[in-house]
């Protein structure tokens, strides 16, 4: 997601720069071309060598070294950096960037540079919470730097506290957020929902389904990723909330509809990829249903709501209504009579018995289906699959402006 880019990992003296040889991993990765730009008090902690190897290129640490290629260093890689994240972030760098000082290689190229620029504090406690610390990270958020929280934990120096350097991969997604995708759905709110609902019988059983909610999460993701206002309504799904993404957690299709109902009026685009159950028990008991030998037990169901038509058949102007369709047979024939039966724009359709699409796997194969197109999309994983099905409401979008 980040080829073509390059992006600078600041490192400053703090034992959490061990940390940041695993993030250049995770950059490099993805694709991004990573020079590594080290304090002295840094390179106490982890050698320039272990991020050369990891980078693949020269590690920068003296501001007058002489012996590699003759550019103003500090200059050409401001220029060419389309991001900076300084993980971790001590509080003596945090001071320099507050107060405009340039007085090493790294705090002078921060200084120099106009690309975004993430900041990772990691650092004891107190030194965190001390007034002047908090007073120089406002300071410098006002300048437009983005300050990532550091978490609870044991530090280093045995203290139990706020402090700690989040994890490589959480690094990362800030990173993505900030310059993996254009931002092309800036503006524009998007609600979806995920994973499976599930239906109490009792205080210890329900009724429920496969989905993992991978699909839904991965467009809420994805558009995160280019800029929307992403609100997430999440049934049962163990999986982590994309960065960015404001996520809401029910457990009914009851509570499903409570929540959609209240936050569809407000999104530009709304796609539905939950797995909303269709029937429900007529009666929850509130004690464990014991089982009595020998007689055959029935439970009646009652009918759900249906979501999606509700708020299809009441659509506001302008807004792009996408649903799912999972079909065991007749899969276009079925999702063609869910997209005029629900009111819908679009409606991605498909079938559990295809190889590679279907709950819980990473790739899917959908076809996408308009009042007037049948596009299918073939095998892709669940991200790339979002990004098409967010092309395609955006195209819907323009065609209704026009
Ligand atoms: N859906 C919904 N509310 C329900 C059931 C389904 O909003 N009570 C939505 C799903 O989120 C999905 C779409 O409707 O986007 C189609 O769901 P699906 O289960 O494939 O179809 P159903 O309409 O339930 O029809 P059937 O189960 O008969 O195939």
């Amino acid at each position: 997601m980040l080829s073509g880019k390059t992006v600078i990992v600041g490192v400053t003296g703090g034992i959490a720069a061990y940390k940041s040889v695993s993030l250049v991993g995770e950059l490099k990765k993805q694709g991004a071309n990573v020079h590594v730009v080290m304090t002295e008090n840094a390179a106490e902690f982890v050698t320039p060598l272990t991020f050369e190897v990891r980078s693949g290129n020269r590690c920068i640490k003296d501001m007058f070294e002489r012996n590699f290629e003759y550019d103003v260093k500090h200059i050409s890689l401001a220029k060419a950096a389309d991001l900076i994240i300084v993980a971790p972030a001590t509080a003596n760098f945090i001071a320099k960037a507050a107060h405009g000082i340039a007085d090493d290689m790294l705090s002078t190229l921060v200084l120099a540079a106009k690309c975004p620029k993430l900041v990772a504090p990691a650092m004891n406690t107190a030194m965190y919470e001390n007034p002047a610390t908090q007073a120089n990270i406002k300071r410098i958020k006002e300048y437009g730097f983005k300050v990532i929280e550091p978490v609870k934990g044991l530090l280093a120096c045995g203290d139990e506290g706020k402090g700690k350097m989040p994890e490589p991969d959480e690094l990362l997604q800030h990173v993505l957020l900030e310059i993996a995708h254009e931002k092309d759905m800036k503006g524009l709110s998007v609600l979806v929902t995920a994973g499976a609902t599930q239906e109490p019988i009792d205080p210890v059983r329900y009724i429920t389904n496969h989905s993992s909610g991978k699909m839904g999460f991965a467009i809420a993701h994805a558009a995160a990723l280019r800029g929307a206002a992403v609100t997430l309504i999440s049934g049962s799904a163990a999986l982590a909330t994309p960065l960015g993404v404001h996520r809401i957690d029910i457990r009914t299709a009851a509570e499903m509809h409570r929540e959609t109902t209240t936050a569809a009026p407000d999104a530009d685009i709304l796609i539905k990829a939950a797995a909303v159950a269709d029937f429900t028990p007529v009666a929850t008991s509130d004690s464990k249903i014991k089982k009595k030998d020998e007689v055959s037990m029935s439970l009646p169901l009652k009918p759900t709501k249906d979501i999606l038509k509700e708020i299809g058949l009441n659509k506001k102007e302008g807004q792009i209504i996408c649903g799912f369709a999972m079909e065991t047979e007749d899969l276009i024939e079925n999702a063609k009579k869910k997209l005029q039966a629900k009111n819908l724009d679009m409606i991605c359709a498909n079938s559990l018995r295809d190889e590679g699409a279907g709950f819980a796997g990473d790739t899917n194969i959908v076809t996408l289906i308009t009042k007037d197109s049948v596009r299918e999309l073939g095998c892709l994983s669940k991200l790339d699959t979002a990004h098409r099905i967010l092309d395609a409401a955006l195209d819907l979008r323009k065609a209704f402006e026009k």
